[in-house]
């Protein structure tokens, strides 16, 4: 049987469709990239703005109309919309499946028992904020160490979960509603897990957190989880996201500065400026307390490279509370900054509490003057590499063709990124693939890197 997979949301979901993709191969499935010719669709779903879920809903509609004609097509939601929504998602005429991501060990078990059988089932969580049970964390660890694998993802590299879940609430925020309580990982098992990567050829390893700074195990640390990582001689660099601007340990700055395969690259959300939308987006630090922050890591990590989040029109956001947004991009100096536009998500403090007060028109417009203040910070700040050689890990060939004479070339123009996040793109062998390289930069934008392979 074919399965066709589509994954929405952050790399936790990249990491978790991997994970299930890896399942339905053992268990006899094979992967295609078809819907026409598929036998199960899967879809991975994020529910962290209303976008990410209507691009789902209207997936959903394109395949309810695939269904008139293959009616015995299975179709699962998995991901953080299917705890969200349960079963208002399972009455769609299109689903067969609704499984939650605390579920995805059993998601293969739905999808087979739903062969010709059980046409509509359901596996979430009943109270996402109740602790899962030991059992149930054993599963997940179980699953994660088993179905991990060098092939997944980009050549070299893998994502390695070092928490479940999040216990901060931001109040516009959904996902302490879908992915349940914070929950550290043992240690000894997330040692293990990237020992077996490792032994696999992989290089690069990121461990995932929503608040990964947070991670502790016992009284483990995250920087002596670092430390141990650091270890395995098989991996080269160590790169870690997301951070949580409260209650950072220094000693992960120093395992930053000290250990040389951390990568000093620190993406560590602001989301305003304005003190008064942190207190009402209940961040827990003011904007002084965030400068402080990076001015330490600054100091203990000398050439850190740090990227931000910022959500515009919060509700109440006056045109003064964005100037402080503006105001902190300009001092924060980030390599560069993801923006996003406000969305209420229902179930949360600020959407219960607060009217979406700002207007698109003005959300739009304030994501652009952000997103162009933080552009030209970047693209000044990039114009210093040139002529320099940075070390990237190549992840393949390029997508786009970014090169005017890319088609001239010998070799396919390929993409790699430096242990600081920056993407460079240059020509060379596909061999290249999951090794490193040095690249001589000759030409720079705002994202991106442009350069030629250096002599080695
Ligand atoms: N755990 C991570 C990432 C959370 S989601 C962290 O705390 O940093 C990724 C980003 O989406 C957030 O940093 C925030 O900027 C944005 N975001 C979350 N909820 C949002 C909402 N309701 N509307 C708009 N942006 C949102
Ligand atoms: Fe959401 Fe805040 Fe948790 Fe990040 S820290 S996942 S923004 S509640
Ligand atoms: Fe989205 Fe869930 Fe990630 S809501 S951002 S996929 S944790």
């Amino acid at each position: 049987m074919k399965v066709f997979l589509r994954t929405y949301g952050c790399q936790m979901n990249k990491l978790d469709s991997s994970l299930v993709v890896n399942s339905f191969m053992q268990a006899g499935f094979e992967l295609t990239e078809q819907v026409g010719e598929t036998d199960v669709v899967l879809i991975n779903t994020c529910s962290v703005r209303n976008h990410a879920e209507e691009r789902v809903i209207s997936l959903l509609g394109h395949l309810k109309h695939i269904k008139k004609t293959k009616p015995e097509i299975i179709v699962a939601v998995f991901g953080c919309m299917a705890q969200r929504l349960k079963d208002d998602l399972l009455s769609h005429d299109a689903v067969n499946i609704v499984c939650g991501p605390l579920q995805i060990p059993e998601l293969v078990n739905l999808v087979n028992n739903a062969v010709g059988r059980v046409k509509k089932q359901s596996d979430v969580s009943g109270d996402i904020r109740r602790k899962p049970s030991q059992g149930q964390l054993q599963d997940l660890d179980d699953f994660e160490y088993s179905y991990d694998s060098a092939e997944n993802h980009l050549p070299a590299q893998a994502y390695v979960r070092v928490m479940h879940g999040c216990d901060k609430f931001c109040s516009y925020c959904v996902v302490p509603y879908v992915r349940g309580p914070e929950v550290s990982r043992a240690p000894e098992k997330i040692i293990a897990q990237i020992k077996k990567l490792a032994d696999a050829g992989v290089k690069q390893i990121t461990l995932l957190g929503q608040t990964v700074n947070s991670y502790r195990y016992n009284s483990f640390s995250f920087a002596e989880l670092l430390c141990e990582v650091s270890k395995n001689n098989g991996i080269e660099w160590i790169k870690f996201v997301t951070c949580y601007p409260k209650d950072f340990d220094e000693r992960i700055f120093k395992a930053m500065a000290d250990l040389p395969k951390v990568c000093r690259y620190l993406h560590i959300p602001a989301q305003s400026g304005s003190g008064k939308i942190l207190k009402a987006m209940n961040r827990q630090y003011t904007c002084a307390e965030y400068l402080d922050l990076l001015q330490k890591a600054r100091q203990i990590v000398p050439d850190i490279a740090i990227a931000g989040d910022f959500i515009v029109g919060f509700p109440g956001e006056t045109e003064e509370d964005f100037q402080k947004s503006v105001e902190l991009v300009q001092k924060a100096q980030y390599k560069n900054c993801f923006i996003f536009k406000y969305s209420p998500r229902p179930g949360t403090r600020a959407d219960e509490k607060k009217a979406d007060d700002v207007p698109m028109e003005v959300k739009k417009q304030r994501n652009m003057k952000l997103l162009a203040v933080q552009e030209e910070i970047s693209r000044n700040f990039n114009k210093s590499f040139i002529g320099r050689a940075v070390k990237v890990l190549v992840e393949g060939v390029s997508k786009k063709a970014h090169l005017d004479k890319a088609d001239k070339e010998e070799h396919p123009q390929l993409i790699g990124r430096t242990s600081i996040d920056y993407i460079v793109v240059f020509n060379g062998p596909q061999s290249l693939a999951g090794r490193f390289a040095d690249v001589r930069i000759t030409r720079t934008s705002a994202l991106t890197l442009f350069g030629e392979l250096a002599a080695s």
